[in-house]
């Protein structure tokens, strides 16, 4: 959809989705601003050259009266005083920015409005970008120091959005930690500044960069809902201020408070994009809506399916040996598994996690011949080859290390401080980028794999870039666009390859990984019932299609909680399916089971992958919950009961999304005798009645789950 130039309105413009309008324009009066007039349900284009522009807040005269109101990108100057998205130091201390408009550059989908700060030098772009379908507006800021002093850059967001005034906000996100990632929140948004954050130089397991803003009364399926995300891998940090007027601006960008971005003259910086998108829908539209532009225009291969995979790290942790992979192989080729993972282990020195990371050549006692006897013997079983990496570590104790000390973050004079026994690469360094492709490379080309799981198990500290003086901050976004650049590269080499994020679990899941890999691990945390919590809050931004999940061992390694294989499954069976426990451990009667839900996630994971969620009730993990996927005429539930016995429960399950005019007929699932294949009801029964599940019974044996298929017969 277009970016039109209001007619009749002079720098004045719509940004026009396929539900929504965007509308700003540039004000040139005593002080140039870009102000945000409009952003809500759409608007006809016809009638905006009638319509009066107002600021969403009253501005009257007061002295008090700040200039910040509703900015695209308020700066740290003038009579401002409230969150700033760009913040400078100029030559001589001058601190204040003072933007003139020069130019607006217009294409069909895109804007770019050109100011500058004249008495320095210093020319900012705000961008503009309505991707194709969808209701996502993309925004990003480019600035080019061309004075003739250097410039530090204190914060440089990728921009601000402004919501009008209600009589309370609300916000939604996710908070968590290592194996508790993804933990949704939801409040009441204070009047004052609220910021979400990562300082560990990745996404962060703690935070993840998008909120959800209501005024206070959306629901699942109703409401106004403006959500903005920051697609960046780095450290980030996104306000949300509430102002005592009543209305909320929320400006998000890289980096956190303290690291500064030195610009001397010649200089460049361009922001990661910012995303915002609003929906009437409630927050169900909302995720699906952020859904569908992953599926559009982040992922690299959305139409694909992603295969069954089996990863060996929890079976064997560090003790890999080449029979007891092949053995694995073996018993995870007999489920079903499509793609087979050896984790950690295999490499240099790597028998535990003191050493080895950066000696990325096969153990010499673990692989003698190589790696290639055992991925010929795991195609010969018909599954494709994959390995993890941690291309960014390093322990001391390693050649790597020792031969290049230099090459990590740190400052000479202070300590290196280690976690996991390892330190960071600096990947803004073009050497340690040309190492990095220079054996990743033909690691993937001369295995034949087809699939990496990228890791990065530690943050950030003493994060120096020693020889690059004033400008060493830029690392880090130096390094998270060298981890792009690399894995690009990679890609490009290797058009085969997928790549897994993962960061100690889910530290690195975001829209500027998913841009460049496949699928994500989720979390270490592998507990069914830890997972649905984790897995919803995951939902809120990203796909199942990238959410990769593993079926591990009956006691989980982590929490000691033991569920049931069925249970499992369905909530294994929920993203991308994979296995990760120690099948030798396993009964005869638990791997023939194994074996059937494979086959049945195969059956339906078309539907899951690529299919509309909808989030259908409960709390998942703790209550009847279940989740929904519809693709074209196939929908596949499925449903959750962790507890015996819940009298409060109404034992029905109300479907969402569905044709109320049609009918849908049970063609699958395990269910049991309530839900037989071949019942048929009308879609709108199932939406406002419901089903009566065996798993959303009252009672019945803990860990109650299901999945059912339905398909759309007539319409
Ligand atoms: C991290 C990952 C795990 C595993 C280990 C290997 O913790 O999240 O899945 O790969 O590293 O050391």
């Amino acid at each position: 959809m277009p970016v039109l130039q209001v007619p009749g309105r002079p720098n004045t413009w719509a940004a026009v989705t396929e539900t929504t309008t965007y509308l700003l324009s540039v004000e040139e009066g005593e002080e140039v601003k870009v102000v945000q007039w409009y952003w809500g349900p759409r608007l006809p284009v016809a009638a905006l050259a009638e319509v009066t522009l107002q600021p969403a807040r009253y501005h009257g005269t007061s002295f008090l009266d700040p200039d910040d109101i509703d900015e695209l990108l308020p700066v740290d100057g003038g009579r401002r005083w409230g969150v700033p998205s760009l913040q400078a130091t100029f030559e001589g201390g001058v601190r204040s920015v003072e933007l003139a408009f020069e130019r607006a550059v217009e294409s069909d989908d895109e804007l770019e409005l050109v100011l500058r700060d004249a008495a320095h030098g210093l020319r900012v772009s705000l961008h503009l970008r309505c991707p194709e379908g969808g209701d996502v507006i993309e925004r990003w800021v480019s600035v080019a120091n061309e004075g003739a002093a250097a410039v530090r850059l204190h914060r440089l967001d990728s921009g601000s959005w402004v919501l009008p005034a209600r009589p309370r906000h609300r916000y939604t996100g996710v908070y968590g930690g290592w194996a508790q990632e993804t933990q949704l929140q939801r409040a009441e948004l204070p009047v004052g500044e609220t910021t979400f954050t990562s300082r560990t130089g990745t996404t962060s397991h703690k935070a993840n960069p998008w909120i959800m803003v209501d005024a206070g009364d959306a629901t699942e399926e109703t409401g106004e809902v403006w959500t903005v995300a920051l697609a960046w891998s780095g450290s980030w940090r996104l306000t949300a201020q509430r102002r005592p007027e009543g209305d909320v601006a929320i400006s998000a960008g890289f980096g956190h408070e303290g690291p500064s971005w030195y610009l001397t003259p010649g200089d460049t910086l361009e922001t990661p994009p910012a995303l915002g998108l609003h929906t009437t829908g409630g927050y169900g539209t909302a995720s699906r809506s952020w859904h569908e532009y992953a599926r559009r225009h982040v992922l690299p291969h959305p139409g694909e399916l992603r295969p069954v995979l089996y990863n060996s790290w929890e079976a064997t942790w560090f003790e890999v040996t080449e029979a007891g992979q092949l053995d694995l192989a073996r018993r995870a080729a007999d489920l079903g598994v499509e793609l087979f993972v050896v984790d950690d282990g295999w490499f240099g020195e790597r028998t535990d996690d003191t050493r080895g990371l950066g000696d990325w050549w096969p153990n010499p006692d673990r692989f003698p011949q190589g790696l290639n006897g055992l991925f010929d013997a795991v195609r010969g079983l018909g599954m494709q080859a994959g390995l993890w990496v941690e291309p960014e570590m390093v322990n001391p104790d390693s050649d790597l290390y020792r031969k290049n000390p230099d090459w990590v973050l740190h400052y000479p004079g202070r300590r290196r401080d280690t976690m996991r026994n390892q330190l960071v690469l600096n990947f803004a360094r073009d050497d340690v980028r040309a190492w990095a492709v220079g054996w990743l490379d033909p690691l993937v080309r001369d295995h034949g794999l087809v699939y990496l799981k990228w890791d990065m198990n530690r943050s950030f500290t003493q994060a120096g870039w020693p020889g690059e003086g004033e400008r060493g901050d830029l690392l880090w976004i130096k390094h998270t666009r060298g981890v792009y650049a690399v894995m690009d590269e990679l890609r490009r080499r290797n058009p085969g390859l997928r790549i897994e994020s993962c960061s100690g679990g889910g530290g690195r899941v975001d829209l500027g990984i998913l841009r460049r890999t496949d699928q994500v691990w989720t979390s270490d945390n592998t507990d069914a019932r830890d997972r649905q919590a984790i897995q919803q809050g995951y939902s809120y931004l990203y796909p199942a299609g990238a959410m990769s999940c593993w079926v591990t061992d009956r006691a989980n390694a982590i929490t000691g909680r033991v569920v049931p294989l069925r249970y499992r499954f369905h909530v294994a069976m929920a993203g991308t399916l994979g296995i990760g426990g120690d099948l030798p451990e396993w009964t005869a009667e638990e791997l023939a089971e194994a074996r059937e839900l494979v086959a049945a996630y195969k059956e339906v994971r078309h539907v899951v992958q690529h299919g509309r969620l909808h989030r259908l009730a409960g709390t998942p993990g703790v209550t009847a919950s279940a989740v929904q996927y519809t693709l074209g005429a196939e929908v596949v539930v499925l449903a959750y009961h962790p507890y015996g016995y819940n009298g409060s429960v109404s034992g029905r399950l109300r479907l969402a999304g569905l044709d109320p005019d049609a009918v849908y007929e049970v063609v699958g699932g395990d269910g049991g005798p309530a839900v037989p294949e071949g019942s048929r009801w009308h879609g709108r029964t199932l939406m406002s009645h419901g089903l009566a599940l065996p798993t959303w019974a009252p009672a019945g044996p803990d860990y109650r789950s299901e999945l059912l298929a339905l398909r759309r017969m007539t319409s």
